[in-house]
């Protein structure tokens, strides 16, 4: 089937390339002209594990790139809006880019197919409602259907080709079976709803997951304060077929572009509504209480120089919003600490974020031991397994101190303090913690 797609972000760059390995014909409208020059290059304009070789396979053949979206839908039957939503300061996702396409759509009519219904997927997160308002902003010459996306950082290909469920919300069945066949040779359960249930679900999918890390953070936070160790308890936990292991890893706080957005949006949304939610805006206090509990195990770093291991929001990607790693060094920062950091993928995309030239006790190396030289204290933020296979008897050889905050208890505790480490993890019991 020939698909357009709007949006070359992660959602809609993965979703292109994979529509193409399962036999469509793709072309994907990019309007920003830089990241449009380098999807030309056969190039992905983020860092997302087997995207760009998945990219090149398709490319001139059954994918296009394009900066037009009229050449992008001329002969498609279905268009993926796979535009950005982004968070307001109220936590209403921002439908700008969403109604833009639309009005454009809108104005074109719907010749752009072969005179079928044109389908218009909103792939995007949108708050309930979102679909229902746009097909009555298209009318009935197009069918509107909801297909959330469960896409992972770091791993959008394989979540693509084995996702858990392929959700479709829709109103019209023909629109829903034409968009649930492209998936056919997905093996994954295809549920079919409403428009609202398929919008709800992706939000409540999101807003689950941040509140089990949150509830993981706050178990390893009681095993700090009982001196108990919290991998065990939470291996234990996850073995509980009613709670799963997954998701139960205690960290820095969750990140990401979509956990802190979504949790917002279904708070606001939540009011908007008039119901009242209490879960919601504890995962969000108790994921801002986590990032000061890793601070607080540094002690004080006024006239300290910090090593930080980890500025992407999670390994396997390049992607810092709302990374702890925004978040924790700027404090450090201003509190007198310097600050010099390392990431294998995401040191690009932190620097745009937080310029080292606005702050001078900033400093981003390519090689993480030049990062530990002189320093006092490290803090690892992000499990990049360059970090887990450190061993703690060269970081030591290698840091002026011997605090080691290790956020996302990569090391062995035991072996940090063998080799002479005061070693802080998070839940982590050992000499030291
Ligand atoms: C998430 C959802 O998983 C995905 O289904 C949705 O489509 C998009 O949002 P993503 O944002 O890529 O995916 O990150 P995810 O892997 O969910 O991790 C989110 C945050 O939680 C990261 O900061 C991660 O480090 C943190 N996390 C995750 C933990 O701290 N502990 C865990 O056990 C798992």
């Amino acid at each position: 089937m020939q698909i357009a797609i709007a949006g070359a972000g992660y959602v809609g760059l993965t979703t292109g390339a994979c529509l193409c390995e399962l036999g469509h014909t793709v072309s994907v409208v990019e309007v920003d002209p830089i990241r449009l020059e380098r999807l030309e290059r056969g190039e992905s304009p983020f860092y997302e594990p087997g995207l760009t070789p998945l990219l090149n396979r398709h490319l001139g053949a059954n994918l296009r790139v394009t900066g037009s979206l009229s050449e992008g839908l001329a002969g498609a039957r279905v268009l993926f809006a796979c535009v950005g939503t982004p968070p307001r300061r109220t936590g209403a996702p921002d439908l700008g880019f969403l109604r833009r396409l639309l009005t454009d759509i809108r104005q074109r009519g719907a010749a752009w197919t072969d005179g079928a219904q044109p389908v218009v997927v909103l792939k995007s997160t949108v708050p309930p409602g979102t679909n229902r308002w746009a097909q009555g902003f298209l009318g009935d010459r197009f069918a509107v259907v909801s297909n959330p996306e469960f896409l992972r950082e770091g791993t959008a290909i394989a979540d693509f080709f084995h996702p858990d469920r392929v959700v479709v919300g829709a109103e019209s069945a023909a629109a829903a079976d034409l968009v649930a066949s492209l998936y056919d040779t997905v093996d994954a359960p295809v549920m079919m709803t409403g428009w609202e249930e398929a919008e709800l679900v992706k939000y409540a999918t999101n807003a689950f997951l941040a509140l089990k890390v949150s509830f993981a953070n706050e178990i390893a936070a009681l095993c700090d304060g009982l001196g108990a160790d919290a991998p065990p308890v939470l291996r234990a936990l996850g073995l509980d077929q009613r709670i799963g292991e997954r998701f139960l890893a205690p960290g820095p706080g969750f990140g990401g572009s979509c956990l802190p957005k979504d949790l917002a949006a279904l708070r606001w949304k939540a009011q908007r509504t008039r119901v009242r939610l209490d879960l919601l805006p504890a995962a969000l206090r108790a994921n801002r209480r986590q990032r000061q509990r890793v601070i607080a195990k540094l002690g004080p770093v006024s006239g300290k120089r910090v090593a930080v291991w980890g500025l992407a929001f999670k390994a396997g990607t390049d992607d810092v919003r709302e990374a702890a790693s925004l978040e924790i060094i700027p404090q450090l920062l201003s509190a007198g600490a310097e600050v010099v950091a390392h990431d294998p993928e995401a040191r690009e995309t932190f620097a745009r974020a937080i310029p080292a030239e606005q702050h001078p006790g900033l400093r981003l190396v390519a090689d993480p031991w030049e990062a530990l030289a002189g320093a006092d204290a490290l803090l690892i933020l992000t499990e990049w397994p360059i970090y887990r296979s450190a061993s703690p008897e060269a970081i030591r050889a290698a840091l002026k101190g011997d605090l080691v905050v290790d956020a996302r208890n990569l090391l062995d505790p035991e072996r940090a303090a063998q080799a002479g480490l005061r070693y802080k993890g998070v839940g982590r019991r050992g000499p030291g913690t």
